[in-house]
């Protein structure tokens, strides 16, 4: 099914081109104005300019043009040459009993025959999840829900970061420690103990520990370089404790994940693609595309339209160590190689933009990107109410699991207040919380633009009205709700048009706007496009609600018709917030 304005703006554009300009002025949108028209389409106002015509006359010849299609129930022309367009109650009708049918509920099929590859998440092994990867998470999931949903087919990869420096740290705390000697034991090749030396919580512990001495301390910092080259050069008893280090940090984040409903496909890291990276080298030097600097290997990328300074990417240190862009661009290979992909998404914080313009550009002077379109898919900071960036009241910083606690405590809260369901079982009060807390940290992140800073506002966003995730939740469960109240039989609104009041008009016109929202959040990878959508929805059902009288309706076509339009904006509610990975309580 095409997407409304995109239809729309076929036929436009073609009453341009048949008047000799480019169809792509004929972009029609929903109005600015719902009070004036449903839909507007601008684009005489930029042909006129470039005719060097009177926009108003090109106007008058494509609305000419427009008047003659039955589907249009109003083609008017507005101020210098706008074109305002309203379509029959007939034609709405008709689409809305397509879209009804229609299991995708219209979704643009934008994805067909098409491979992504996203790569988001990003935690680093060792060290606890903190909010910055939050975002990464939340973003992501939704992105990839939304690629998945418009016909992408779609690998996400978590891309663990667990080949720096952190676990030349670790390994040498571990063996400052004393806590496990055979794994530094030169002469023992193995086999070693099944069960790890250490638990996640010593991990946890031990991470700061080792990060502040090699700071404060140059022997300690060279003797963690050390044990990351020998790690990396295949050391066994370094590679079977590195192997321990990421079996019990996986289980860890594996369980922080799943709490959050964030699923990956694959779990890879940095280090799963170092027996490429070898040969990756070598052939990079082969082809002078790698060159030496300074006694390291580097890939220059500067251009000569740079306006800033744009340093190489360096793939091999001195000391023989790779780094970060080195296992991104072996990472590039390894996905070209295995999903051959269209287009590869990367959801990492914009303060790495410059990390990722070097590997793009690595990349694609080594031609080592296939046929994909690598983009980094950049996102802000989330603040506290004071504007820095988020951190638990004692000024540290906050990790995922507390976070989640805390939207949970806070949504227990709320719905004691409002007194919702103190008549339910503790289990199920408990886990409505936990899906209205989760609710309301993603809608908080993803409602905001990810590239604009936002202040996340614990008290504003876990309330039930305004543009929050509990809102929306309780909007979901109220059309829930007045369904099985209503026990309605066939939930397909009629085909003829028989809503023709206001209310019903516009919430049968958000509805036809799904399939416009969904291409629009994917071409501009912004899950707030989603946001925004599913709160106008709300808002739209809400004001139809508020209007009638559907249960007591004695109208019987006319009562089942209304309940169809109520079963349909539930559906295009719970998929909408699907995408957002919000799920909605069954009752509330
Ligand atoms: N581990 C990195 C970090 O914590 C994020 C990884 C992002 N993905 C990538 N392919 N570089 O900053």
């Amino acid at each position: 099914m095409t997407a409304l304005c995109a239809e729309l703006s076929a036929i436009a554009g073609a009453a341009f081109a048949a008047e000799g300009l480019s169809d792509s002025f004929g972009q029609v949108q929903r109005s600015d104005r719902p009070d004036l028209a449903q839909f507007q389409c601008n684009g005489a106002l930029a042909a006129a300019k470039q005719a060097k015509t009177n926009p108003r006359a090109v106007a008058e010849k494509v609305a000419a043009r427009l008047k003659a299609n039955p589907l249009f129930a109003k083609v008017e022309i507005a101020g210098p040459g706008f074109i305002n367009l309203d379509i029959t109650d007939d034609a709405l009708a008709v689409r809305l009993g397509t879209m009804a049918k229609d299991a995708t509920l219209g979704a643009p099929q934008t994805g067909e025959g098409k491979a992504l590859v996203i790569d988001f998440g990003g935690p680093n092994v060792a060290k606890s999840m903190h909010v910055g990867h939050l975002r990464s998470s939340v973003i992501g999931d939704s992105l990839q829900r939304l690629y998945r949903a418009n016909g992408w087919t779609v690998t996400s990869d978590i891309h663990l970061g667990d080949w720096g420096l952190q676990m030349g740290q670790l390994i040498s705390e571990v063996q400052h420690r004393g806590i496990a000697p055979i794994y530094f034991d030169a002469a023992y090749t193995g086999p070693y103990p099944d069960e790890s030396p250490v638990t996640m919580a010593d991990l946890e512990e031990m991470f700061p520990k080792a990060s502040a001495a090699c700071k404060a301390d140059p022997v300690r910092l060279a003797e963690a370089r050390q044990a990351t080259a020998e790690l990396q050069a295949g050391r066994p008893g370094y590679r079977a404790l590195w192997q321990q280090f990421f079996n019990v940090s996986k289980v860890g984040l594996d369980r922080e994940f799943s709490s959050l409903g964030v699923h990956f496909d694959m779990w890879k890291g940095e280090a799963s693609v170092d027996p490429i990276t070898g040969p990756m080298v070598e052939d990079l030097k082969a082809r002078h595309i790698a060159v030496e600097s300074e006694g390291a290997l580097v890939i220059p990328v500067e251009r000569n339209t740079d306006k800033k300074e744009m340093p190489p990417l360096i793939l091999v240190k001195s000391d023989g160590a790779v780094l970060y862009g080195t296992t991104d661009l072996a990472t590039v290979i390894d996905r070209v190689r295995s999903q051959d992909p269209d287009l590869i998404l990367y959801v990492v914080d914009q303060r790495q933009h410059l990390h990722f313009e070097q590997v793009f550009r690595a990349a694609e002077k080594g031609g080592l990107t296939g046929r994909a379109t690598l983009e980094h898919v950049g996102f802000g900071t989330m603040n506290g109410t004071d504007g820095k960036p988020f951190k638990t009241r004692a000024g540290g910083v906050m990790k995922l699991f507390d976070l989640i606690a805390m939207v949970t405590a806070e949504a227990e809260k709320r719905l004691a207040e409002q007194g919702i369901g103190a008549e339910y079982a503790a289990e199920e009060r408990a886990d409505i919380a936990r899906k209205v807390g989760i609710a309301t940290l993603k809608f908080a992140d993803l409602s905001n633009y990810r590239l604009t800073d936002y202040v996340f506002d614990l008290e504003r966003f876990s309330r039930f009205e305004g543009k929050t995730g509990p809102y929306l939740q309780y909007a979901a469960v109220r059309m829930q709700s007045i369904l099985r109240k209503a026990e309605p039989k066939d939930l397909t609104p009629a085909a003829r048009a028989t809503l023709t009041s206001p209310e019903e008009r516009a919430l049968i016109l958000q509805l036809l706007g799904l399939a416009d929202a969904m291409a629009g959040a994917e071409a501009k990878r912004a899950p707030n496009i989603l946001c925004e959508y599913a709160f106008e929805l709300a808002q739209s059902f809400s004001r139809f609600y508020a209007a009638f009288h559907i249960l007591s309706e004695s109208d019987d076509a006319l009562r089942a018709a209304r309940l169809g339009l109520c079963g349909l904006t539930l559906a295009a509610l719970t998929k909408v917030l699907g995408l957002l990975g919000i799920e909605v309580p069954e009752r509330m």
